[in-house]
């Protein structure tokens, strides 16, 4: 079955040559292609051009579906390289104890936080917690996901991190939408371990790490590297120990401090390195001319109230930053992508070139993703979405918190219309 796609009024983020991300000035410089065409063939995107050499097909082939674009612009999906989204039930509670002025550290105290989903998690079974996350996973679909990243760190046992990525296989086989798998065992230290820090790490060097790696569950190892968390001589044990068994490293790093997260994460060839609030002048030399995608968390930087990441100060040094959602029951309940993409207009000073480049081919990139993902590309794998109509790309940013995706199509498939 072919798909094709005409009177596109823009055609958003086309790549003649495909890149794996894109860095400082280039960010801006986004191509397009106004009143175009798209074909479809199978899961991959087959050709694209102008309409005014339109493509020429059998108007008798059933086996082509036309889809008429008028007024409507064609963007490739938001690769969203950063959730936590398999988690149980929901933490409203504590974030109306937040709004009467309780601080993390104190709700943590009082059993909230990571704690409080890792025993809902624990009295979870795989089949209720697969349910939930699929209801979370159509949900961003409908807002123009294709690909997400799904973590997991709410077990914090053997046991129960074995189950959240257990569910996290599941949902490959479940859903339409292309899912990396990330192993984040050192999310937080659990009850048990209190004051043993060093030994809950062991327990995941010696146990966690070896048994994810057995049963094939993540090709990648996440530590929360922050401080009141795990120091650097922690995660760096971790990484050690993960980088043997083939896994590669995409960290949370300098979210509450300068925790040195970002140096470690360079010194092991992370893939990624996520939030970055604390973020200065040595941080951006030591990720310059690396291959660690640097990335934005805007949903809980906002929902927490913190200090936004230096997103314009890291663009002009020269880097390529990527945005993600950082969906999760704590500190960023949305896996909303527009809304990402409007945060990073409104709060980052990024300009909307740079923003959808960040949410897409960065994206895709700090997944592994992005030779088949993450732009318009022929060969690329037809992950991409038609809007509604809108005046020009610069309104989605500027429209913020309104739906303009329309049709969604993934792996070939028209999923939503
Ligand atoms: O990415 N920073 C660490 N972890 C999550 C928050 C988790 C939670 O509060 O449940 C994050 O923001
Ligand atoms: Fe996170």
């Amino acid at each position: 079955m072919s798909i094709l796609i005409q009177n596109i009024k823009e055609l958003i983020q086309v790549e003649e040559k495909p890149r794996l991300k894109v860095a400082g000035k280039e960010m801006a410089n986004l191509k397009t292609i106004k009143n175009a065409w798209l074909l479809i063939e199978g899961d991959r995107i087959k050709e694209f051009g102008r309409m005014s050499e339109p493509y020429k097909y059998d108007k008798k082939n059933a086996k082509i579906r036309i889809i008429d674009a008028t007024g409507k612009m064609v963007f490739p999906s938001f690769c969203d390289s950063h959730t936590h989204l398999v988690y149980a039930g929901s933490r409203e509670i504590e974030y109306i104890d937040k709004i009467r002025g309780l601080s993390y550290e104190e709700i943590a105290r009082r059993g909230g936080g990571i704690l409080n989903s890792a025993k809902r998690v624990h009295e979870s079974s795989e089949e209720s917690l697969v349910k939930e996350s699929m209801t979370r996973l159509n949900e961003i679909i409908m807002s123009g996901t294709g690909a997400v990243e799904i973590k997991s760190g709410y077990g914090l046992s053997v046991e129960d991190e074995l189950k959240i990525l257990r569910v996290i296989k599941k949902l490959q086989t479940l859903s339409p939408l292309t899912i990396i798998p990330t192993f984040l065992g050192a999310h937080a230290i659990p009850e048990e371990f209190k004051g043993k820090q060093r030994e809950f790490v062991d327990l995941v060097i010696n146990e966690m790490i070896p048994q994810v790696v057995a049963e094939n569950l993540s090709d990648y190892i996440d530590v929360f590297c922050d401080r009141g968390f795990f120091t650097v001589e922690d995660t760096d044990r971790m990484l050690n120990a993960g980088m043997k068994f083939g896994l590669r490293p995409k960290i949370h790093a300098n979210e509450l401090d300068y925790s040195g997260g970002i140096q470690v994460g360079v010194k092991y060839h992370a893939l990624s390195v996520d939030h970055l609030e604390y973020t200065g002048e040595d941080e951006i030399q030591c990720l310059k001319g690396t291959e660690t995608m640097p990335t934005i968390l805007p949903g809980a930087a906002f929902f927490l109230g913190m200090e936004y990441a230096p997103a314009r100060k890291m663009i002009d040094a020269g880097l390529p930053v990527a945005l993600a959602s950082d969906f999760n029951p704590g500190s960023a309940p949305s896996g909303n992508m527009q809304f990402i993409l409007s945060m990073a207009c409104i709060k980052y000073q990024m300009l909307p070139q740079e923003a959808i480049h960040a949410v897409t081919l960065n994206g895709a990139y700090a997944m592994g993703l992005s030779e088949e993902y993450g732009s318009i590309c022929c060969g690329k794998k037809a992950n991409l979405f038609i809007t509604v109509p809108i005046p020009s790309y610069e309104f989605m940013p500027y429209s913020f918190g309104n739906n303009k995706v329309e049709t969604v199509i993934l792996n070939g498939k028209v999923i939503k219309e």
